[in-house]
């Protein structure tokens, strides 16, 4: 990888093997983009590529000139108001009460490696060679605010990472009414736009539509990245898709408030912005004071959208995940959510406990309900005690015997919330985010502690760090239950109002990144009423978020599909949990429960107590499968083969890096009678290989020896489960996994 600057043209190209990003200082100082995409030549002059023309009724920089004109120019890091009319990355509100900044270029500096970002969760490196950063310098002379645009380039794989920090040296302070972290225009508008959106148990569902002029876009303005939008949208090719063609994803390193737009123009460019959402944003920037935007990361591929995923994977679980649990198979657990709901106590659980034991189950995990008056919605959050009716021992006690059954202990926080009714808030009522004299919504009747207080966030550390240095806690599930209201700190005065919700935030990294350097073996799993903050913010923190509270099996097919896009397996909270479901109320058989749930980090969410001998056989042959491959189901490459958003069926695949093993699902959701035969093109195994294939169901048995190059070109015949009346399997929600053995060659 090279980062190379030309100082006759002002060009700056970074490249590795796969990619170009190329860059120029324009005519009037400011920086013009002029390519990103497939590796080109390196050259003096790419010049060319900024198609500077004089246009009618173009508004023109230079007094001799009609041809400079920043509305038709590609650029950077575009400013408000002089002459581009899309939507800014920046805009500055100044004493005068001027909007209009003018950042020109002052220098730059390459260097080795990436830089961390304070308080902020980003992609790192372990080693300088991995990556090369470029910083350019630029600066607003009349109000003198230095702007730092960051460019990471990593040496493996289509990535640039990007930020942009903001110092004022200037003397007068100013507000940043908008600080995006990305900026992107292309040359042309030929994408589909992909976006990842639902709904509470319904997250992250694959919508796609061509460009069109004018904007689109999705984002959050609920303080957390939200159920409804996804901080990663992709444009692809319409010609492109999961195994060829060129597409771009972009993706957003953090869990509040977010905006990612395309911006069509009149003349078929397409501008991409990703970053903190500018609606209600206001950072005041006194004199001598910086603001650090969070880190966007972008990817290009032309190997379509399988290459775009697994790039993301490799990139987050290797470098963006931390930490002891980082490379590590994940423990298999059993949660009580869905077994007790907050109606349980102590023999109870241990009931619950030791089936789960004698079933092969390695941690078991206390969900919400076990603190202070918490016997309901309305009552207890904010008080991290036991409650010593339901737990004579408190946590510790209870800790200490899941652990003599020989499983590990773990425990639920919702460490962000208040009830009205709970000892903190008749201590402190004025921390909760509101606004004095006026009421204050509730969700879920629960209030938000204001994190963007230091006190607020050291007295919930001290509560939950007694607990965890007290007791025996393997593993903590954060959960958030409610979006933002009346995002108010009494705590700021009137002009600081509009960095509440970048500041409560920060206030909950700062908690995370407490609590994970003081217990580095707990392993952390981020919630949000299921997957309301399943983003990259979250995963520095934590590496496994709960993918959503719908554990239906057959929606967690277009859950985990639409997850799969920008993050890994590794990454994926999946339980398999009763029938019928308590979401949807479907009966989906035990082993398309576990088939779904094996691409994840695997557990169960339900009493085991309640399943026949049969089923708790299963189970224990499920937990033993898992144990057997979680190393290759977790941290492998994973391929998308069938769409859950297109058809009936749906087909997932991951292999190992040496392509020795590999495993393949199929589901199908509705049955039907005297259908077509139907196959799965398998992927990225070697052509030459021969792999001894079993299928497994209910069990596991002999399904045929195959080489690499048949099951990827022939396919693999699924016919037997969707064609023939009377087969085994011929029922709704079926599913198999196909496991694949090389044969020594
Ligand atoms: C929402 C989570 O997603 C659930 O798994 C459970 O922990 C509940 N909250 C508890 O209140």
């Amino acid at each position: 990888m090279h980062i190379v600057w030309r100082e006759e043209t002002k060009t700056f190209h970074l490249f590795n093997e796969q990619i170009s990003y190329i860059m120029k200082v324009l005519r009037n100082g400011q920086l013009g983009q002029l390519y990103f995409g497939k590796r080109v030549h390196d050259r003096e002059d790419f010049s060319y590529l900024l198609e500077i023309l004089s246009r009618p009724m173009a508004s023109c920089t230079f007094e001799d000139n009609r041809e400079f004109s920043l509305e038709h120019i590609k650029q950077e890091y575009p400013s408000y108001g002089t002459g581009d009319y899309r939507a800014p990355a920046v805009e500055v509100v100044q004493n005068n009460g001027s909007r209009i900044s003018n950042f020109v270029y002052k220098g730059h500096t390459i260097t080795e490696g990436k830089p961390a970002l304070e308080g902020l969760p980003a992609t790192y490196t372990e080693d300088d060679a991995e990556a090369q950063t470029l910083i350019v310098d630029m600066e607003d002379d009349v109000v003198g605010l230095k702007m730092k645009l960051s460019y990471t380039i990593f040496a493996r794989g289509g990535i640039i990472a990007r930020s942009v920090r903001f110092e004022n040296a200037g003397n007068e302070a100013l507000h940043l009414t908008a600080a995006m972290s990305l900026c992107l225009d292309l040359p042309d508008c030929n994408y589909d736009w992909m976006q990842f959106s639902g709904a509470w148990a319904r997250e992250r569902q694959l919508r796609v539509r061509h460009l069109e002029m004018g904007v689109q876009s999705v984002g959050s303005r609920r303080g957390h990245s939200s159920h409804e939008h996804n901080p990663f949208v992709i444009l692809k090719r319409p010609n492109a898709d999961e195994f060829q063609g060129e597409a771009i994803g972009f993706s957003f390193v953090y869990s509040g408030n977010f905006l990612a737009q395309a911006e069509v123009g009149a003349h078929n460019t397409t501008r991409v912005l990703i970053g903190i959402h500018p609606d209600g944003f206001d950072w005041k920037l006194g004199t001598g004071e910086s603001f650090q935007t969070p880190e966007a990361v972008m990817v290009y591929t032309d190997r379509g959208l399988n290459d775009l995923s697994q790039t993301f994977h490799q990139l987050y679980h290797k470098r963006l995940v931390r930490g002891y649990w980082r490379d590590r198979v994940r423990p298999i657990l059993i949660n009580n959510w869905e077994a007790t709901y907050m109606d349980f106590d102590e023999e109870k659980i241990l009931d619950i406990a030791q089936r789960a034991k004698d079933c092969g189950v390695e941690l078991f995990v206390l969900d919400d309900g076990w603190f202070g008056a918490r016997c309901s919605e309305h009552a207890g959050l904010g008080d991290w005690v036991a409650n010593t009716n339901r737990l004579p021992e408190g946590i510790t006690g209870l800790a200490r015997r899941i652990e003599d059954m020989g499983m590990k202990f773990g425990l639920w926080f919702e460490p962000e919330m208040v009830n009205k009714d709970s000892n903190l808030y008749r201590a402190h009522p004025d921390w909760i985010l509101h606004v004095p004299g006026r009421p204050s919504a509730h969700g879920r009747f629960q209030y938000v502690l204001d994190f963007s207080r230091k006190e607020v966030v050291d007295c919930i550390y001290n509560m939950m760090d007694k607990i965890l240095s007290e007791a025996k806690v393997s593993y903590v599930k954060w959960d958030m239950n409610r979006s933002i209201t009346e995002c108010f700190s009494p705590a700021l005065p009137a002009d600081r109002q509009g960095e509440v919700f970048h500041r409560y935030i920060l206030g909950v990294y700062d908690l995370y990144e407490r609590l994970t350097s003081k217990f580095p073996h707990i392993l952390f799993e981020s919630c949000a009423s299921g997957g309301a903050r399943f983003d990259p913010g979250m995963l520095y923190y934590a590496p496994q978020t709960w993918t959503s509270d719908d554990t239906d099996a057959i929606e967690r097919l277009k859950i985990q599909h639409g997850t799969s896009y920008c993050y890994p397996i590794s990454s994926m909270g999946s339980h398999v949990s009763t029938a019928p479901n308590h979401q949807t109320g479907r009966n989906a058989p035990l082993h398309t429960r576990a088939n779904a749930a094996y691409f994840g980090t695997f557990g169960y969410e339900l009493d085991l107590n309640t399943l026949s001998e049969e089923e708790q056989e299963q189970v224990k042959d499920q937990i033993r499968f898992m144990k057997e491959y979680r190393h290759l189901l977790q941290f492998g490459t994973f391929y998308r083969l069938e769409s859950p958003f297109e058809g009936n069926v749906t087909g997932w695949m991951v292999i190992s890096g040496d392509k020795k093993e590999a495993i393949a699902g199929w589901f199908r959701v509705l049955s039907g009678a005297n259908q077509p035969c139907s196959r799965l093109y398998l992927k990225g195994l070697d052509p030459d290989a021969a792999y001894h294939v079993t299928v497994r169901r209910e069990t596991e048995r002999e399904f045929g020896q195959f080489y690499g190059d048949e099951l990827m070109h022939a396919g693999l015949i699924t016919s037997d489960a969707s064609s023939s009346s009377g087969a085994e399997g011929l029922c709704d929600f079926e599913s198999r996994l196909f496991i694949l053995k090389a044969e020594n060659k």
